[in-house]
């Protein structure tokens, strides 16, 4: 797939990487109702290089998902080159490097946002990559983390140490490591970037619907949008920033439209993971009703689905 970036009118809607949410079923979904590109959730480099099954497995995806963004983590430079030829492998679309995960799981091992206080490890991630790959690299970064002795290192440092590296996109979560992720949005800093980065540039944070979107890129003049935790329950959002952005006005599905959309879910969550894939899909569900004013009957029953049957079942109750 070429530079697929470039071809996408302006602004870019993206659903943003989130582990445990942006698998293949919710992807397929979200592209349904406008997402441009859909970006995985964060896939290990070591886990790829050493070929472990779980993690080849994340890269699994359907034709309709592209142009699909596999995000990968890790430290190592070595492994990045060949994650990078197995994803390209796998027909993915483009290739994703996480420099914003504050979990402390990834944090603990050096990956992560914490890269950042050493930028030449930085380069040579992002550099072992694009020389192993003809995909589009792309990176996501914070805005700032403080160094061990305090000094703020911040994107705009990130994005002048890499620019002789050709990067495609940036997407840059407006919140520092400390912030974690609530507070205030840096618009300044991500509206500066654009100074240092002659790629795309897709500001996140904080983008809970469609107004929200539009002062976001708006304030950040940004080429496009990361959207992620706006999207629970509502894979619809991406459609309805659409609709605002270019009318003025947007509309909230009705309730036999959104039970359709909530069956379509279930049924791609049981093709792409079999019968486990319903019990992923309880989380979704639970935000697909929230706001109900039996919500939390409906939650009581909804944490035990087991099949398409009983959400059938359980929706059936629902006559919004
Ligand atoms: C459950 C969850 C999982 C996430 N997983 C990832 C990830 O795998 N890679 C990544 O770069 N960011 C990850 N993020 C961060 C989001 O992509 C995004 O930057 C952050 O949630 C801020 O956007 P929001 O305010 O619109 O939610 C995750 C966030 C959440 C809530």
């Amino acid at each position: 797939m070429p530079n697929f970036w470039q071809q996408i009118n302006k602004p870019i809607l993206a659903l943003a990487p989130m582990a445990g949410i942006t698998d293949s079923a919710f992807r397929q979904l979200c592209r349904l109702y406008g997402a441009d590109v859909v970006y995985s959730e964060m896939t290990s480099a070591d886990g790829l290089f050493f070929e472990g099954k779980k993690t080849l497995e994340m890269l699994k995806f359907e034709k309709a998902e592209q142009p699909l963004v596999v995000q990968l983590f890790g430290k190592d430079p070595a492994k990045f080159g060949e994650a990078a030829r197995i994803v390209e492998k796998s027909g993915a679309g483009g290739i994703d490097i996480n420099f914003g995960c504050p979990a402390r799981k990834v944090v603990g091992h050096g990956g992560g946002v914490t890269l950042i206080r050493d930028l030449n490890l930085c380069y040579q991630l992002i550099k072992q990559t694009i020389d192993n790959t003809k995909l589009p690299v792309s990176v996501k970064v914070r805005t700032s983390i403080k160094s061990k002795i305090g000094k703020k290192v911040t994107v705009i440092d990130f994005l002048k140490k890499m620019a002789d590296l050709p990067i495609s996109a940036v997407m840059i979560h407006g919140r520092s490591y400390e912030q974690g992720f609530s507070g205030e949005i840096d618009y300044q800093m991500i509206k500066e970037a654009g100074k240092y980065f002659k790629g795309t540039i897709l500001a996140n944070g904080g983008v809970n619907s469609p107004e929200d979107a539009k002062e976001l890129l708006k304030k950040t003049k940004a080429d496009g949008l990361g959207l992620a935790r706006g999207t629970y329950g509502r894979p619809w959002l991406f459609q309805q920033i659409k609709d605002y952005l270019k009318t003025g006005k947007f509309e909230e599905p009705s309730w036999p439209e959104k039970k359709q959309i909530i069956l379509k879910h279930a049924q791609l969550a049981l093709k792409t993971k079999g019968e486990h894939g319903l019990i992923e899909l309880r989380k979704h569900l639970l935000w697909y009703v929230k706001g109900l004013p039996n919500a939390s009957d409906l939650r009581t029953e909804l944490v035990r689905v087991e099949s398409i049957k009983d959400i059938e079942k359980i929706l059936a109750e629902i006559h919004g």
